[in-house]
């Protein structure tokens, strides 16, 4: 599925100030793109206009070339995969119903959706019988958040929008599940947007990476070319961190002695 944001612009105020402004990119068929820059910048304001949480106040959004404005807004929501900030489950709803609860809205029958929460479960590496019946409190942190993946994957989504779906994770945590989503991405063809403000996540996960700042993109390439440093000195600004982290990291490796035998 192809999705091209035109000219987005969002104001919650009604117009006085704009907290995206003139935002445009295409993301193709498959594709993953990263949305990165500080907090505030409007990275989660340009995600949820793609599924209509926030009307744009300008622009428009197209997924498979259709304009989503002509859309029923909750037949929208729901074909499109969604991974909130800050994880989201339905605290008093059981593992199995978060992970079917975009299935049940689509009125599928019972079997139908107990076969698809335990198959999705077990994607992302939780057991059905050991979790299925637990409410959301009684799962770790990365858990809920294999869960909040499951749950946006129910319905068979070609789009999904993830909102730092990683970024409440221990690092071990973080890299397996990033992995494992990649490669889900990539086997699933999915087109998504991530957003995050790791630079390197971004670096490692996405085909292309869109810097935003102040509700404007600034830069934008594939992660070889933004790493080069290429145009705006502010995306090289945000590129130093993760350079000089790579240069250490290597130079330690490199120096070899160290290591225990
Ligand atoms: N519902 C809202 N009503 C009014 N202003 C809002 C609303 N949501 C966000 N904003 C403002 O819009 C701007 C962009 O917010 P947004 O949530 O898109 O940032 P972000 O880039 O996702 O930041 P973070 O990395 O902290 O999640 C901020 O100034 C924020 O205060
Ligand atoms: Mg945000």
């Amino acid at each position: 599925m192809t999705l091209e944001l035109s000219k987005i612009g969002v104001s919650y105020d009604g117009g006085g100030t704009f907290a995206v402004d003139g935002v445009g990119f295409a993301v193709g068929q498959g594709e993953l793109v990263a949305l990165v820059g500080e907090s505030g910048c409007g990275k989660t304001t340009t995600l949820k206009t793609i599924n209509r949480l926030v009307e744009p106040t300008r622009g428009t959004v197209r997924i498979g070339g259709e304009d989503t404005a002509g859309r029923d807004r909750v037949e929208l929501r729901r074909s499109i995969g969604y991974v909130f900030q800050r994880i989201g489950l339905f605290p008093h709803l059981s593992i199995a119903d978060n992970v079917g609860v975009v299935p049940r809205l689509l009125g599928w029958e019972r079997g139908r959706i107990a076969r698809r929460v335990g198959e999705l479960l077990e994607l992302v590496r939780l057991d059905p019988a050991e979790v299925a019946a637990r409410m959301p409190a009684e799962l770790s942190g990365g858990e809920q958040q294999r869960v909040g993946f499951a749950r946006a994957l129910a319905a068979g989504p070609s789009l999904m929008l993830l909102d730092e779906p990683f970024g409440a994770l221990d690092p071990i945590t973080r890299d397996e599940l990033r992995g494992e989503f990649s490669a889900l991405q990539k086997e699933l063809r999915l087109t998504a947007v991530l957003v995050t403000h790791d630079m390197t996540e971004a670096l490692l996960m996405a085909d292309r990476i869109i810097v935003m700042r102040r509700g404007r993109i600034v830069g934008q390439g594939a992660p070889s070319e933004l790493v080069r440093g290429a145009g705006d000195p502010y995306v090289a600004r945000l590129m130093a961190w993760p350079a000089r982290q790579a240069e250490r990291l290597a130079a330690m490796i490199g120096d070899g002695g160290s290591a225990p035998g």
